[in-house]
């Protein structure tokens, strides 16, 4: 496991003040503790709970993380269109919305020997209208193969399982990982199969003691009255998450994964090993 070539942190949506407070609590030192070469995290609801501010992506960088993806959310707030318009940008959007949308939904990252191809998707449940993200990251990952990119990364974010599962069944043996983002509920499916590691969703990191992250008064006062409220990230939030998974890449192959979690300021416990599956 320690000599893999190439060792991945990815964490999901992190969600609003409480989300990036863990984070720059934690990150630097489970980047050194775990050797992690680079840290991948969802921004979209990071700002507020609802999209990016430059302010918030120095603030993110700064904790560790190297490169962010993106969901639904991504264009809640407007000033992140200089951001993701800047040709060096380390932060991405999802790869399927048209391509008139600012910004791109691939980064290929050199990181020490190694190239690593990071893709970003939004599904299509429940999601606004987007071109057909299995078509596009299946002609993407073949095109990345015969250019001979072999370690490739994906952030599938996506409400439906069923659409996370299937494009696992479409890429697997040809990626090194892919894991889901958006539900903001982690699930316990870890697997690697075909040399692909995979995990429906991750889950939030940010505040547990709420819905999703976000207060639940207001959500718990919509679904009473069946009136939409909008939602707000807690005042106040004493308990926190932070969830982040691990995988080791060697040549393109996941040869291992795992998963961490971390409840406020303790030590972090691991709680998901990913299965070989034959
Ligand atoms: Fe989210
Ligand atoms: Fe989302």
């Amino acid at each position: 496991m320690w000599n893999s070539k190439l060792r991945i942190g990815f964490i999901g949506d992190i969600v609003g003040r409480h989300g990036r407070d863990i984070v720059s609590w934690h990150l630097q030192n489970l980047k050194k503790k775990y050797k992690i070469d680079v840290v991948i995290a969802n921004y979209e609801n990071a700002s507020h709970g609802f999209g990016l501010t430059p302010k918030n992506s120095k603030e993110l960088f700064a904790s560790g993380i190297d490169l962010m993806t993106g969901g639904n959310h991504t264009w809640d707030k407007k000033e992140i269109k200089s951001l993701l318009d800047d040709e060096n940008s380390l932060i991405i959007r999802p790869l399927n919305y048209p391509q008139t949308a600012p910004g791109k939904g691939i980064k290929i990252l050199e990181v020490g020997e190694e190239k690593l191809a990071i893709l970003n998707f939004v599904g299509c449940a429940f999601m606004s209208m987007c071109d057909n993200p299995f078509i596009i990251a299946h002609n993407y990952v073949q095109k990345l193969q015969e250019d001979g990119i072999k370690n490739i990364f994906i952030d599938f974010h996506a409400e439906a399982t069923s659409e996370k599962r299937a494009m696992f069944e479409i890429l697997k043996g040809q990626i090194s990982a892919i894991c889901g983002t958006h539900t903001h509920v982690g699930t316990d499916d870890l697997v690697i199969e075909q040399n692909t590691l995979y995990l429906s969703d991750i889950g939030v990191t940010g505040c547990r003691d709420g819905i999703l992250g976000m207060d639940g008064s207001n959500v718990k006062k919509q679904f009473l009255e069946g009136i939409k409220i909008r939602h707000d990230v807690p005042k106040n939030c004493p308990k926190k998450i932070m969830q982040m998974l691990i995988i080791d890449i060697d040549d393109g192959k996941a040869t291992d994964g795992f998963k961490i979690k971390i409840y406020d300021k303790n030590e972090e416990i691991i709680t998901q090993k990913a299965f070989f599956e034959e």
